[in-house]
């Protein structure tokens, strides 16, 4: 069976990372993790790739001099890899229009809100601020403005009377880990029949 070649950028703890990984070892899943990259060093997510025998690479955003310089070796290390999708999960780097436009269409985001809702950062505690019943995450396309791509897959949970953001995040994870092996395998299936 064909298999689109994967890559997973991530900055720390990884477990979406892992969802995918874990995804990819059923024989009839259409996509393989190639190879995990990370900007942070430190990044918990690296070691666990590393077990599972996955490439990894770090490129340290710091040790760069612009955002271009860091975009260009990240471009260079997916491409020397045959990378067909990307997918950036806890990735905390914004990714300029010039690396966009180049992975154009292959290139998803897992945002932990019901997207278009509560773009950014602190999406758990905004949400139980607004006073939301229903939280969740989305799968979505990355374009040229934050969290706006086109929306992949989308999965709900309710916002309990006694949530805090941590309990939320900790049950939203949950659906996220499934989300994103789905959505991947909706993507990967569709770049294989598109051929
Ligand atoms: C996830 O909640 C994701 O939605 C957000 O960052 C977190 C990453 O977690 N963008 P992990 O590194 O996949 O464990």
């Amino acid at each position: 069976m064909h298999k689109i070649k994967t890559a997973v950028l991530i900055s720390g703890r990884g477990s979406n990372m892992m969802a995918i990984l874990k995804a990819t070892q059923n024989n009839d899943y259409p996509a393989k993790l190639n190879i995990v990259i990370s900007n942070k060093p430190s990044a918990e997510g690296l070691k666990k790739a590393e077990e599972f025998g996955i490439k990894t690479v770090v490129l340290d955003h710091k040790a760069y001099k612009n955002r271009h310089k860091f975009e260009k070796d990240l471009d260079a290390h997916l491409r020397a890899s045959k990378i067909q999708i990307v997918c950036c999960a806890g990735f905390m780097r914004i990714l300029s229009p010039w690396f966009v436009k180049r992975w154009e269409g292959k290139l998803l985001n897992i945002h932990p809100s019901l997207l278009p809702k509560y773009k950014g950062l602190n999406t758990h505690k905004r949400a139980i601020e607004s006073g939301d019943t229903i939280h969740g995450c989305s799968v979505h396309f990355i374009n040229s403005e934050l969290d706006s791509g086109k929306i992949v897959l989308q999965k709900s949970i309710e916002i309990l009377s006694d949530d805090t953001p941590q309990s939320l995040s900790e049950r939203l994870l949950i659906k996220e880990l499934e989300a994103y092996p789905q959505a991947l395998k909706k993507i990967a299936n569709e770049l294989i029949y598109s051929k």
